[in-house]
């Protein structure tokens, strides 16, 4: 039988949460995406959280709602999911790409030596659920007036010193997308943040830039959310910790299980709680490692095989060359994991790994 790289959850409960959300006949922002909103922000423990269709659109409506102008410079790592970038382009910023550290994040030094008086911000990734150095990038931030923007898309849940990502910068985007820590049946985002008057504009943002049911005070779009969708998440974030522990759980077996083998394996920063949305080896090896896992009926992924700054679409921009990025993506494998893997899976996997190199 095949082992998908990540299995998003279904049973019982989730279900009658969604059929009980269809009784209710109010599809669109009703009272489960009201109660969703409160208990995210809770949960991370910021002021607001505002729901939307996507992590996309949610930084999106951040960096609109932040003031960002054409001409304006951002900071973001190039090893990240294209939205991140995507986002920033649509904003009408210029996204300036910041080369990787040994934890496949932002590197901090790196993004200070790209600061220009055009900088007005910089949008870290936490990626594969391993916070970026925090304290680090944040004196980056401070020593230059620059505004921070989360992006938690792969780390919801993930803490520095025991407080959660997301409440670090001026705000955060979240994704729900069905491989996610916290995934809906379907796409999802929020926003996170404690400042009342970003919240009220991207609440605005997401809705044809409505200040009232006939007053429209800006361009902006349909970008909300969707009650069947929040009765689901609200179930599963009640579990999201736990959730996140079996992740951990399962990230441990791996480095049990594949200890001694020329295999480079995620490295949890002090300070940091990973919670492995991916996990990810390392390999000059790795084409051939994918394709014998293949075969075995076990899949894996490449996040990315194409670095963000290497992308036609922003060819333009004529990015500079970032070394250590280049070189990583070329070896990097992720290998199957969720909170809904089992640990023979998990024991599976290793085996087939440990055969490879054994050859
Ligand atoms: C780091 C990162 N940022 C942003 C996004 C965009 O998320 P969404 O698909 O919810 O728009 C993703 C999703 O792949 C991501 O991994």
């Amino acid at each position: 039988m095949t082992i998908p790289l990540s299995r998003p959850p279904v049973d019982d409960e989730i279900k009658e949460a969604v059929l009980a959300a269809i009784e209710g006949r109010q599809y669109i922002l009703g009272p489960q995406c009201k109660e969703l909103e409160s208990e995210l922000a809770r949960h991370t423990g910021v002021k607001h959280a505002v729901l939307t269709s996507s992590a996309t659109a949610a930084l999106w409506m951040i960096m609109r709602g932040l003031g960002v102008r054409a001409g304006d410079e951002i900071l973001t790592p190039s090893h990240t999911a294209f939205p991140t970038i995507e986002a920033i382009c649509f904003a009408g910023a210029t996204p300036v790409f910041v080369d990787a550290d040994d934890w496949f994040t932002m590197d901090p030094k790196d993004a200070a030596a790209r600061i220009t008086p055009r900088t007005v911000g910089i949008v870290p990734v936490h990626l594969y659920g391993q916070p970026v150095d925090v304290p680090a990038i944040q004196d980056v931030a401070s020593a230059r007036g620059l505004w921070l923007l989360e992006d938690c898309a792969q780390a919801q849940g993930a803490a520095w010193d025991g407080r959660r990502v997301g409440s670090f910068g001026v705000a955060a985007a979240l994704s729900f997308y069905p491989s996610k820590n916290l995934p809906a049946m379907g796409d999802g985002g929020a926003v996170l943040t404690s400042d009342d008057n970003l919240a009220a504009r991207c609440r605005r943002l997401r809705d044809h830039g409505r200040l009232n049911k006939d007053v429209h005070a800006e361009i902006g779009f349909n970008l909300r959310f969707n009650e069947l969708q929040a009765a689901a998440l609200r179930v599963l974030l009640r579990r999201l910790d736990a959730m996140n522990d079996q992740r951990r759980s399962l990230a441990a077996r791996y480095a049990q299980g594949l200890r001694d083998l020329p295999l480079t394996l995620p490295a949890e920063r002090e300070h940091a709680r990973h919670v492995y949305h991916l996990y990810v080896v390392r390999t000059p090896r790795r084409n051939e490692l994918a394709a014998f896992l293949k075969d075995r009926g076990i899949q894996t992924g490449i996040h990315y095989p194409v670095p963000t700054h290497r992308q036609p679409a922003v060819e333009a921009l004529r990015p500079a060359t970032l070394a250590r990025t280049e070189r990583l993506v070329e070896e990097i494998l992720s290998l199957p994991m969720s909170a809904h893997h089992t640990p023979a899976e998990i024991d599976q996997v290793t085996a087939a790994v440990r055969e490879f190199f054994a050859r």
